[in-house]
């Protein structure tokens, strides 16, 4: 859902893919205490947005 669909979908989703497989066992790697802050339930998410996502993540390390 994050890269759009039909003809206007992301071209750069594959590479996008590939730069989060790397990016996100760095990260951990980097930072093992690395967690979410808060429950999964008050985090306010984009319903009304053209890209879906979350407002803010609040983390801790
Ligand atoms: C996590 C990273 C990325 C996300 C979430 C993302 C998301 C999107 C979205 C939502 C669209 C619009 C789709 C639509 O109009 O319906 C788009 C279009 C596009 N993206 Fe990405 N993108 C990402 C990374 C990239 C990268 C790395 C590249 C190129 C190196 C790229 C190139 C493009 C291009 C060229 C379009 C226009 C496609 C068209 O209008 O036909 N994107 N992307």
């Amino acid at each position: 859902m994050s890269f759009g669909y039909g003809v206007h979908q992301c071209l750069g989703q594959p590479l996008a893919r590939m730069e989060l497989q790397v990016a996100y066992p760095a990260l951990l790697r980097r930072i093992p205490t690395l967690a979410l802050a808060t429950e999964v339930e008050p985090i306010p998410f984009k319903h009304d947005g053209f890209v879906y996502g979350a407002y803010e993540l609040p983390v801790t390390w």
